[in-house]
């Protein structure tokens, strides 16, 4: 159920990246072009980080556009080392020369900064598509970032740390709109709280429910959230990369928060795979 979710509401980001770095990949259903997705789609097509404000990258010096090797923005992601980005599990695909690329430093996501190769992509090994579980993704730079005010690593949370219920979080992203040209192209963010896991648990409980890998953010009447093209990307809370945008229903519904993964979940693979 979960899959169909992330289907609709990235259906968008999957019409406007074809993969043509990987014509080999079939594409799967829930990136044809959607008859089906009807008024959903067009209902949030307009929609960015819903209900933010435009931001300079030097207030978020970790967020990163990925883009596919024609350029495209697909998703976002978070600096955690010189030679490391986190972004979710559904954003990256594992291949042997990574094709995608990362655009460090920018406000704008179309230029500026700088654009780098990824030498590697490691994907959760128990990512699962159908659940969205583990939705995360390693990628591996192949040259080590200079840091600046523009360009810098987030703190992670320890392996397990908890996240009080209603702490401040900060998402931000370069979400798709239809109109690509204009309306996503400067970063953007909103600030959302987390959700207590038994009550997100219980709003998506007819569509499967969240695991322990996933966090919520969002206010009970909506307004304020992540949306599709955000996915990757960081929400940040005390200083530390607590979630990585992963799915919702629609975005910024009332009783729909945001669904994140999380990274305290995780912290331990982190560092298996990268030493940070
Ligand atoms: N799956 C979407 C993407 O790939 C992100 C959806 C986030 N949705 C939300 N309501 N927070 O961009």
């Amino acid at each position: 159920m979960k899959l169909v979710l992330l289907s609709l509401f990235c259906a968008v980001l999957g019409l406007l990246n074809a993969w043509p770095e990987n014509p080999q990949r079939r594409r799967p259903w829930w990136n044809q072009l959607p008859r089906t997705i009807g008024a959903r789609s067009v209902v949030e097509s307009s929609s960015r980080i819903v209900g933010g404000v435009a931001v300079n990258i030097t207030e978020f010096p970790y967020q990163i556009s990925l883009s596919s090797a024609s350029g495209s923005h697909m998703c976002g992601g978070s600096i955690i080392g010189s030679r490391w980005i986190l972004t979710a599990g559904h954003c990256a695909f594992s291949s042997e020369k990574p094709l995608q690329q990362v655009r460090i430093g920018s406000t704008d996501r179309t230029s500026g900064g700088k654009v780098l190769r990824l030498d590697r992509v490691v994907q959760h090994p128990q990512y699962d598509s159908y659940a969205i579980d583990y939705d995360f993704a390693l990628l591996e730079l192949k040259q080590d970032l200079l840091f600046d005010e523009s360009n810098q690593a987030v703190e992670l949370p320890r392996q397990d740390e908890e996240l009080a219920d209603g702490s401040l979080c900060r998402v931000s992203g370069w979400g798709n709109t239809q109109n690509v040209q204009e309306s996503s192209r400067y970063l953007r963010a909103a600030d959302v709280p987390s959700v207590n896991q038994e009550q997100c648990a219980t709003a998506y409980e007819s569509f499967g429910g969240i695991t322990e890998r996933m966090l919520c953010a969002g206010y009970k009447e909506g307004g304020k959230d992540a949306c599709q093209g955000d996915s990757g990307g960081p929400l940040v809370s005390g200083g530390k990369l607590v979630g990585v945008v992963s799915w919702g229903l629609g975005c910024a519904q009332p009783n729909y928060p945001g669904v994140y993964s999380r990274v305290a979940s995780v912290r331990s693979w982190i560092e298996e795979i990268t030493g940070i």
